[in-house]
């Protein structure tokens, strides 16, 4: 038997392993499982240990650990370089290779909506891993200004150096919450509103949202959150966080097996698996 962990602190809430599990029944590959390994941070020899192991065939890396394992690695991809974090690990030659897959997955969710990042002005609200994934995302794909809203003002000046380092031609701004209302664009790359907090928003209420716009919550639990409840009363159209973690898994299925993920069935197993999490939340 050949596994494929997850790691993370904590790991209840995941629904990878139903996902993962179902394309790789769908796809015959019944001699590797994919499972849940919650190590917290001071854990990291343990999970270094774990990955070198002959029964890894690789992982998925998710909170605590998506930044602080990639000095640990052999190699970095350069889309995983640039991001700054590594949320997918191959292994090639005995080799462990950092990639991330959260870049493809959010635009993927875009694509599959018609949705254009060409000339679009966006305002990401969140400067960890996942803002950054959908920062590079989108200036790699012709978007003509980014606005970085976070509540630590230090780490959105951060990630804004890295971008206009990169993608020089394009326009950045930090912490500019007033020019909202003119984004085409507007996506919370941070975790609140997930559950159990799902009265939350990261908006804070002084600002609405344009009717026009197009609102990308990156959080799939619930998959109506306080803020896409809120665009919606506005009349803006909202996209849920559960299609990007959908392809973004799709990818990193395809590196770890070198076959094609099939997308309906990931699809359709994570949905379940969010349903029962939500009818029996103690249990997830
Ligand atoms: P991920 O890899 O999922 O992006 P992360 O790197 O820990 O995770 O980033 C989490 C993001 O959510 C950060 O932007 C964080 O803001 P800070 O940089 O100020 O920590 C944001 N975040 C988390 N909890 C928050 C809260 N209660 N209010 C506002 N922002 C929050």
């Amino acid at each position: 038997m050949q596994y494929i962990y997850l790691f993370g602190y904590p790991l209840g809430h995941s629904i990878s392993p139903a996902m993962q599990n179902a394309a790789l029944v769908a796809r015959h590959i019944r001699a590797t499982r994919y499972v849940k390994n919650p190590l917290p941070p001071e854990k990291m020899r343990e999970m270094i240990l774990a990955l070198r192991a002959p029964h890894c065939l690789g992982a998925n890396v998710t909170v605590p650990h998506k930044q602080t394992i990639m000095p640990h690695l052999d190699e970095l991809t350069e889309l995983a370089r640039e991001i700054g974090a590594v949320n997918t690990i191959l292994k090639k030659d005995g080799k462990l290779i950092g990639d991330n897959t959260d870049a493809y997955g959010f635009l993927q969710a875009l694509r599959v909506r018609k949705i254009r990042p060409q000339n679009a002005c966006v305002a990401i609200i969140g400067a960890g891993g996942a803002a950054a994934a959908a920062a590079y995302a989108l200036a790699q794909n012709g978007a003509r200004e980014i606005i970085l809203l976070n509540r630590t003002l230090a780490r959105s000046i951060e990630l804004a150096d890295r971008l206009n380092k990169r993608f020089p031609e394009m326009e950045l701004a930090v912490n500019d919450w007033d020019a909202l209302t003119r984004m085409h664009l507007l996506i919370n790359a941070t975790s609140v509103g997930m559950a159990p907090k799902t009265d939350e928003s990261p908006l804070p209420p002084r600002y609405t949202i344009s009717r026009s716009a197009v609102v990308f919550d990156l959080v799939y639990n619930p998959p109506a959150t306080k803020f896409l409840r809120d665009a919606k009363l506005r009349g803006a159209r909202v996209i849920g966080g559960l299609e990007m973690l959908v392809y973004q898994g799709a990818r990193a299925f395809e590196l770890w097996t070198e076959q094609r993920a099939p997308i309906q069935v990931m699809r359709r197993a994570a949905s379940k698996a969010l349903r029962e999490m939500q009818e029996h939340p103690r249990g997830a």
